[in-house]
């Protein structure tokens, strides 16, 4: 294009240099109608300019156009007419200019001449108004208020001046005018103007007509179709069907289970009428028992629901549309009661140890029972166990007193497990029971008991002091020490002893003990008093009899009373020579402090001189002749005699019998030889002057008692020959304690007689004895008597007759 330019630029320069140096002659006008047709006429151009036809031609007049312009023009050289060359639309020459000019050069050579031509071309009203657009459309929202403007593009028109468009038109309507305003520069603004707000939801969409007018004669016209879309306001807000909804649903209604569905509807259109629910003023305790689905309303039980927590839900739910608006609504979920819980127990007080003499009535505690159902699904009944000596009493509203009955026994039962059952009167109904613990406590209220009425317990004597006889027991079945038993003798004394130092007992177990040896002999048996005690406060006590017998022992080796042990002093028995077979010539005299079998004596001759001519009564201890004595037998006859008890084992004692055959005291003298133990002459002198004053004394009172009892009694022989027992010889003390009559030789102050006979062939003296029916009281114990012993001097007797 530059290198185009520039050598057109160079040549116009060089047209114009020329032009000056040959000078331009004068410009012509013209002015022309557009659209005219070729050939048209536009004005005389020679004439214009003064040149005529010939000169035209001969001078090569053409018309340039300015540039490279196509040639609109034209020039008839024969007529020197302008003509049109080419139809000329004002409208694509010069666009929207106002006048519109097309500039041309008429050109004559020899010489070169150049004339402007200057082209006004007219407008001719040929266009109609047109809109840029088909249809214009608009979306308004319905909120717009009244007023609003909404711009629209006008209609072109590209004629100018009166052709251009002049006014617009809009189709009647009920809503939009249209506003028509110009610009400086005179175009035109073109403004739709709501007049009455649009309701969406009344009518969608608005087509209008727009219809832009020229000014041309005639008047041309373009319309355009304005398509309304009524936008969507949010000017509904949602509605709910119900102002309360109400809903009742029994408590504990698991998790998921529909209570009610909140509904609201809102007109609005998408988003605006998209209702949202959600809970707006809600309790803590409701958000977390319920949860509201936002899109369908639905509320549903979320989490535990209690009646006894919270009965009624007032909740506020509100319906929200997308853009905001919202209003509300009330659910009001009521709760049904449900029998769930379990009535409970509760020990308000309780005195869990109950002494056992508590009167019946007692209270011992007190219990409460809650259930926290309603109405029947809470009414408590509380019983317990009809086997136990308690008993519920109610008392003010739900508590009850737990009294007792009947009297407790500890010893019998010590402790109580009472079971208290609360029932409810629900359907199904609900109970729970509690284990109450209750001790008898104990009391001092048992004796101990001994396990017998009374005891006996038996000793064998000559027990060593310190061993253990017998044990008693008593048993107590209180508590502790309210039931530990003590033992103890009741003190005392027997026949003067005390019984301390008799028995002495184990205050723990009860085992009696000897204190010391037991002599049977002295103490057969007695009584003592055993007293236990418990350790109570104050103590309780009982006491029981135990009898103790000595049991025998063969301790005591018989004692022969006649004759005299050897040494003591001699005896000589007279043997009168005339004396037949199976006479009673002496006795031998034993006794044994032993009783029963120990006591049971034997008698047997161990040694005589003359083995065939006496023999010994095994149990009376007679010797007795065997045959008839001859002047053959020797004059002294010494027989050896032991005696045995029956114990195990035996015990025996002997003696020596001395026997003289002789009629004659005058052979006594002999004796001396057969005297074997002899003392000194002095203790011989003394012997006989005891002697002498014995007999002396003894005759002197023998004759009083003959004298005395012989007119009051005859007397009863009860063995030819009983034999005088010398009181001396007597041991001192000694009883029969049981009364067996064994002990057959013992002499007693109360129930000697004594007679002296004349008759005896064997003897000088003969006692006849006449027991108090063989047997002495248990108590009656000899005293030492040989003192007083009336009959003492027997022996003196004797050793007179020696003399
Ligand atoms: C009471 O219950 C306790 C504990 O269960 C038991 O040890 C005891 O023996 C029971 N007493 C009675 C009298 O049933
Ligand atoms: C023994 O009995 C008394 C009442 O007589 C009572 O107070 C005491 O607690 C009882 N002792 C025991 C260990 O139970
Ligand atoms: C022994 O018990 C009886 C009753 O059981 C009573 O009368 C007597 O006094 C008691 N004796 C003593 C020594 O306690």
């Amino acid at each position: 294009m530059l290198n185009k330019g520039l050598p057109a630029a160079c040549l116009m320069l060089i047209l114009f240099l020329f032009a000056m140096a040959h000078g331009v002659k004068g410009d012509v006008s013209f002015s022309v109608l557009e659209e005219m047709k070729r050939g048209y006429v536009i004005g005389n151009i020679g004439k214009d300019l003064g040149l005529n036809v010939k000169e035209l031609s001969a001078r090569k007049a053409r018309i340039d156009a300015e540039g490279n312009r196509k040639g609109f023009c034209n020039i008839n050289l024969g007529t020197g007419e302008l003509t049109v060359a080419e139809i000329m639309d004002r409208e694509s020459l010069c666009r929207e200019k106002l006048s519109c000019v097309l500039k041309f050069e008429l050109v004559l050579e020899n010489p070169l001449e150049l004339h402007k031509i200057t082209l006004h071309i007219q407008d001719v009203n040929d266009n109609s108004p047109i809109f840029p657009k088909e249809v214009i459309k608009l979306e308004i929202r319905e909120s717009a208020i009244k007023g609003a403007r909404f711009r629209m593009s006008g209609a072109r028109d590209p004629d100018t001046g009166q052709n251009a468009v002049q006014n617009y038109m809009l189709e009647r309507n009920d809503h939009f005018v249209l506003a028509v305003s110009s610009n400086k520069d005179g175009r035109k603004n073109l403004e739709l103007v709501l007049d009455k707000e649009l309701d969406r939801e009344q009518q969608q969409e608005i087509t209008l007509i727009l219809t832009a007018v020229d000014g041309g004669i005639p008047p041309r016209s373009g319309s355009v179709q304005i398509h309304v879309t009524i936008l969507d306001a949010n000017d509904n807000a949602p509605e709910f069907t119900q102002e309360v909804y109400r809903a009742t649903l029994p408590e504990n209604s698991p998790v998921g289970t529909l209570v009610l569905k909140v509904s609201a509807t809102d007109s609005d259109e998408g988003i605006n009428g998209e209702v949202t629910y959600e809970f707006s003023q809600v309790s803590t305790l409701a958000e977390q028992a319920f949860t509201l689905d936002s899109k369908t309303g639905e509320i549903k039980v979320n989490g535990p629901i209690d009646f006894e927590e919270e009965s009624v839900y007032e909740i506020q739910v509100e319906g929200k549309d997308g853009f905001g608006l919202s209003s509300d609504t009330k659910v009001i979920i009521e709760l049904t009661d449900v029998n769930d819980n379990i009535p409970e127990i509760f020990l308000k007080s309780l005195n869990s140890h109950i002494p056992e003499n508590a009167l019946p009535g007692t209270e011992i505690g007190i219990i409460n029972v809650q259930d926290r159902d309603l109405e029947s699904n809470g009414e408590v009944l509380c019983v317990i166990g009809s086997n136990v000596p308690f008993k519920l009493v109610p008392s003010i509203k739900k508590y009850y007193s737990l009294i007792t009955t009947g009297e407790l026994d500890r010893e019998v039962k010590s402790d109580y497990n009472i079971t208290i059952t609360a029932t409810d009167q629900g359907s199904p109904s609900l109970a729970s029971s509690k284990t109450v613990y209750l001790i008898v406590a104990d009391v001092n209220d048992n004796p101990p008991a001994f396990r017998q009425q009374s005891y006996s317990a038996h000793i064998t004597e000559n027990n060593k002091p310190g061993s253990s006889i017998f044990s008693v027991s008593a048993t107590d079945p209180d508590w502790r020490q309210n039931g530990t038993v003590n033992y103890a003798l009741y003190p005392g004394d027997v026949d003067g002893t005390p019984v301390s130092s008799l028995l002495s007992i184990n205050g723990d177990t009860g085992a009696i003990l000897a204190v010391r040896s037991f002599d049977y002999e002295k103490l057969k048996s007695f009584k003592v008093q055993v007293i236990a005690r418990d350790n109570g406060s104050p103590p309780l006590s009982s006491n029981v009899t135990v009898s103790v017998s000595v049991a025998d022992e063969n301790d005591n080796a018989p004692q022969i009373l006649y004759p005299a042990p050897e040494g003591k002093s001699l005896m000589t028995e007279m043997v009168p020579k005339a004396v037949q077979a199976n006479s009673l010539v002496s006795k031998v005299i034993a006794v044994d402090g032993d009783s029963g079998q120990n006591s049971w004596l034997s008698y047997h001759i161990l040694k005589a001189t003359d083995a065939g001519l006496f023999t010994i009564g095994t149990h009376s201890g007679e010797i007795r002749t065997q045959r008839d004595i001859s002047e053959n037998d020797g004059m002294k006859q010494n027989l050896i005699v032991s005696v045995k008890d029956n114990g195990q084992p035996p015990l025996s004692a002997t003696c020596t019998v001395y026997l003289l055959i002789s009629d004659n005291l005058a052979e006594i003298p002999e004796l001396k030889d057969m005297s074997q133990g002899t003392g000194s002459k002095l203790t011989t002198y003394l012997i006989i002057a005891l002697v002498s004053v014995s007999i002396f004394f003894l005759t002197f009172v023998i004759i009083i008692l003959a004298v005395k009892f012989c007119h009051r009694r005859k007397p009863r022989l009860l063995f030819d020959g009983a034999v005088a027992i010398p009181s001396a010889y007597l041991p001192p003390n000694y009883a029969d304690v049981d009364g067996t009559g064994t002990l057959r030789s013992v002499r007693s102050a109360y129930n000697y007689d004594a007679y002296l006979t004349t008759g005896s062939r064997t003897s000088d003296f003969k006692f006849v004895r006449s027991y108090n029916d063989g047997t002495l009281p248990a108590d009656l114990t000899l005293r030492k008597t040989s003192s007083q012993d009336p009959f003492g001097p027997c022996d003196e007797t004797d050793s007179s007759q020696v003399k």
